[in-house]
C-alpha cells in the first residue's frame, strides 16, 4: 500500500518536475520567437489571382456522367487557403498539397523559424516569410488560428478557401492524448485514466483560462479563431458557423477522407494523380476508437459547440456528395484507393507503417508527441524503379523534413526537439 502510494507520488513528482521544465521552455521560446516585425504594411490590394496563366472566365465543367469522358475544360486551381485545423489528418493533407505546389511551381506562404504561424495567436500576414505587400503567394496551409481580415489582405482575391473537420469526440480524445500535459490544470488530474476522469466532471477540473486550455475544449471552432468557452446557445456560435460556411468553398471530412478529396478534385479542378496519398502521422492503433459510447456522449457534450460544427459541415458535405452523383463518388473513391494500393506496393517496405523504432532512416521518422513514440512511420523500399523513387520519396516523407525540404527555417521546432533529447522525453 505505502510502495504503492510512493510509487505514485513518485510519479506525480516526476510528471510536475517535466511539466515545468516543460512549460518554461515553451515560454522562453515563445518569448524569443515571437519578437515580430510591428506590422507597419501600407495598404497594398492583393492581385486577382497569382497563377502563372490566370484563369480568367473559368468554362463551366459540363461533366456527363453516361459518358465517360472526363474532358478537362478547366484550368487547375491554384492559389489555395488550407485552414490547417488540429488532429485532423492535416498532415496527409499537407503532402499532397506540397506536392501539388512543387509540380506547379507554387509560391507557398510559410511560416518563418517554426512549423505554425505562432499559434495560438491569431494569424498576421507579418509572419509569412518575407512577407511585403503586393506579393503574390498561391497556397498557405501551416497551422494558424484562423483571422479572416489578414488572410484576405495576404492571399489573391480568387483563392480556394479549404478546411477539414473531424468527430469532434474522436478529436477531443487524440487533443487529449496530443496536448493534455501542456494544458498545466490536467496535472492534478489524479488516475490513471485521466480522460475519463476529466469527462466525469470537466467543469470541475477545466480552467478556461489556464495555459493551453483551449486544447481540451471545442478545438475546432478555436482554430477558426472564434471563442472556444461559448455557450450552445450564444448567438455567436451561429454567426461563427455561417461566418466558415460564407468563407470556406469545401469543408472536407477525416473519416470520409477519399470522398473528401474527390469533392476536392471537383471544386479545384485537380486530377486524379494529385488525389494520391499514404497516411502520415497516423498513432499507433489508432484505426479503433478509444471511445466507449459512454465516453464519447460526454466528449460531446463538452465540446457541444465543435459538434453543432461538425453536424452542419457533414450535412453540406452530403449534400455535395449527393450533387457529384452518390455512384459516380462511389467509382471514382474506388479508383483512388486502388491507384493508393498500387503505390503502397511500389514504395513501401513491407506495404505497411511501421513503429518508430523499425525506422531505419532518419529523414523518415515522424515527429513524435511528448512523452512516448506512438506516431508511426514507413520504410522507403531499397530499390524502386527510378520512374517512382521520387515521388515515393515525397509521399513517404514527414511533414517536418518536407518543410525544410521546401525551405523553411524550422530552428525553434528542431531546438525543442534537441531539448527532448537531451532530456529524454
Ligand atoms: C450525355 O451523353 C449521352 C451519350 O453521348 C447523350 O445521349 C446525352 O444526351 C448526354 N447528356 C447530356 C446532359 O448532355
Ligand atoms: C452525417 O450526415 C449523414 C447523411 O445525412 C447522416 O446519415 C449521418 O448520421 C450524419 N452524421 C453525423 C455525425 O451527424
Amino acid at each position: 500500500m505505502a510502495g504503492k502510494q510512493r510509487r505514485q507520488w513518485r510519479s506525480t513528482g516526476k510528471g510536475l518536475v517535466l511539466g515545468t521544465l516543460l512549460t518554461s521552455c515553451t515560454i522562453l521560446i515563445y518569448c524569443l520567437s515571437s519578437a515580430q516585425i510591428p506590422s507597419s504594411h501600407p495598404e497594398v490590394p492583393v492581385p486577382y489571382s497569382c497563377a502563372h496563366r490566370p484563369s480568367q472566365l473559368r468554362p463551366k465543367r459540363i461533366t456527363n456522367r453516361s459518358q465517360q469522358t472526363t474532358e478537362p475544360t478547366c484550368t487547375p486551381r491554384v492559389d489555395i487557403m488550407f485552414m490547417k485545423t488540429h488532429k485532423t489528418a492535416s498532415s496527409t493533407f499537407l503532402n499532397i498539397l506540397f506536392r501539388f505546389g512543387e509540380k506547379h511551381r507554387l509560391k507557398f506562404a510559410f511560416p518563418d523559424s517554426r512549423n505554425d504561424f505562432f499559434y495560438p495567436s491569431l494569424f498576421q500576414r507579418s509572419q509569412v516569410k518575407d512577407y511585403r505587400p503586393g506579393m503574390c503567394f498561391n497556397i498557405i496551409c501551416n497551422h494558424m488560428r484562423f483571422n479572416a481580415p489578414e488572410v484576405t489582405k495576404l492571399l489573391p482575391t480568387d483563392t480556394s478557401y479549404i478546411t477539414i473537420l473531424r468527430d469532434p469526440a474522436e478529436l477531443f480524445e487524440s487533443s487529449f492524448h496530443y496536448f493534455g500535459r501542456l494544458a498545466p490544470f490536467t496535472w492534478k488530474i489524479p488516475g490513471h485514466d485521466k480522460l475519463t476522469e476529466f469527462l466525469r466532471d470537466p467543469h470541475y477540473y477545466f480552467d478556461p483560462d489556464g495555459f493551453n486550455a483551449f486544447y481540451l475544449k471545442n478545438l475546432l471552432f478555436f482554430d477558426f479563431g472564434q471563442a472556444n468557452t461559448l455557450e450552445l446557445d450564444d448567438p455567436r456560435v451561429e454567426e461563427g458557423i455561417q461566418s466558415i460556411t460564407d468563407r470556406f468553398q469545401l469543408v472536407m471530412l477525416v473519416e470520409y477522407f477519399e470522398e473528401s478529396l474527390i469533392l476536392l478534385k471537383e471544386a479545384l479542378c485537380w486530377e486524379m494523380d494529385d488525389l494520391l496519398f499514404f497516411k502520415l502521422n497516423a498513432r499507433k492503433g489508432s484505426t479503433v476508437s478509444k471511445l466507449t459510447p459512454q465516453l464519447r456522449a460526454k466528449a460531446l457534450q463538452w465540446n457541444a459547440v465543435d459538434w453543432k460544427l461538425y453536424q452542419h459541415f457533414n450535412q453540406t458535405f452530403w449534400k455535395k456528395v449527393d450533387a457529384y452523383g452518390a455512384r459516380q463518388m462511389a467509382e471514382d473513391v474506388a479508383e483512388l484507393r486502388r491507384k493508393n494500393a498500387e503505390m503502397a506496393s511500389i514504395c513501401i517496405e513491407g506495404g505497411r507503417a511501421v513503429e518508430a523504432g523499425s525506422i531505419q532512416e532518419t529523414a523518415m521518422q515522424p515527429w513524435q508527441p511528448i512523452g512516448e513514440k506512438s506516431i508511426m512511420g514507413y520504410n522507403l523500399k531499397k530499390n524502386v524503379d527510378k520512374a517512382h523513387r521520387k515521388l515515393c520519396r515525397k509521399m513517404l516523407m514527414p511533414e517536418l523534413q518536407y518543410l525544410t525540404e521546401l525551405g523553411v527555417n524550422l530552428w525553434i521546432t528542431k531546438l525543442w526537439g534537441h531539448v527532448r533529447d537531451v532530456i529524454n522525453w
